[in-house]
């Protein structure tokens, strides 16, 4: 069996295409832009890369980018205060703030004091408690991205056994909350698991999430199986810098149903994600 590839980048560029028409008509028909602001503090590459990426994208879909770099050294007090301006900010509707921080910064102190109307990337710890008890709130953009491509592939999701690798709040927690949501049964496995092929070899439906190149090999998978990889790790082979997941593509796809790749799979996904929570975080705030 090969898997068929799961092309997110098509997917995220059909999802931006209806993001345009939105903001088009809100444009058109009440005069609103809605406008999204990324706090980036540092000069860590990745996150720079990530949120020119994120600017750019909020630009071609007609909306309003704000972008604030801060000096590494940033106090919390100034970045709080920025927080603060941008929640009274009408024409903000979208905030983030690029994670990691650096360490002097306390980051559930700083994403808690973003106005959970704004958080966009559904960290809010108000956010967060929505999402587990099945309210709407707005939910963060990887395992939403994810979600869609699932339904995508495979319809509904009720009663079918899903395994999260890796327990992070910003991926594996929330994404297990949204499988449940779907009535799956859902495992979250994580570095302490016991047995953990086998409990992968169970699923119908798995999410990589671990930020470990490469770490679940085909025979892992069940075959027939729908595998979503999040990771984005770069290693360096044949002396070159190479982008790769945290899934072994090769020998995955020989036994997955579906498999999506890296890249061109999760990352387009979730800043396409970014761009359709900023339209409703607009669209909430003006009625
Ligand atoms: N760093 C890695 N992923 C994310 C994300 O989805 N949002 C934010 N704010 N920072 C990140």
């Amino acid at each position: 069996m090969t898997a068929d590839i799961i092309d997110g980048k098509a997917f995220a560029a059909t999802i931006r295409d209806k993001v345009s028409g939105h903001v088009a008509r809100l444009r058109e028909e009440h005069g609103i832009t809605p406008g999204l602001a990324v706090v980036l503090v540092g000069e860590d590459p990745a996150s720079q890369v990530y949120v020119r990426s994120k600017g750019k994208q909020t630009v071609e879909v007609g909306m309003h980018s704000v972008e604030h770099k801060l000096e590494v050294d940033t106090s919390e007090a100034d970045l709080l205060a920025l927080i603060e301006q941008l929640n009274s900010d009408p024409a903000v509707h979208g905030i983030l703030v690029q994670l990691p921080l650096p360490d002097h910064l306390d980051s559930d102190l700083v994403i808690n004091s973003i106005d959970p109307a704004k958080d966009v990337d559904g960290f809010h710890i108000s956010n967060v408690g929505l999402l587990g008890t099945g309210q709407k709130s707005m939910v963060p953009c990887t395992p939403l991205g994810c979600l869609m491509m699932l339904r995508d592939k495979l319809g509904s999701l009720s009663g079918m056994d899903a395994v999260v690798l890796g327990r992070s709040n910003i991926v594996g927690k929330p994404m297990a909350q949204l499988l449940l949501g779907e009535s799956c049964t859902v495992t979250i496995a994580h570095s302490r698991t016991k047995d953990l092929p086998e409990v992968v070899r169970r699923a119908d439906i798995v999410v990589a999430a671990v930020g470990r190149p490469e770490m679940v090999p085909g025979d892992w998978i069940k075959p027939g199986a729908t595998v979503i990889d999040v990771g984005i790790n770069r290693i360096e082979r044949d002396g070159k810098t190479k982008l790769v997941g945290d899934v072994d593509f090769a020998s995955v796809q020989e036994v997955a149903g579906a498999v999506t790749p890296v890249p061109g799979g999760v990352g387009p996904m979730t800043i396409a994600c970014l761009l359709a929570n900023t339209v409703t975080a607009c669209c909430r705030a003006n009625g």
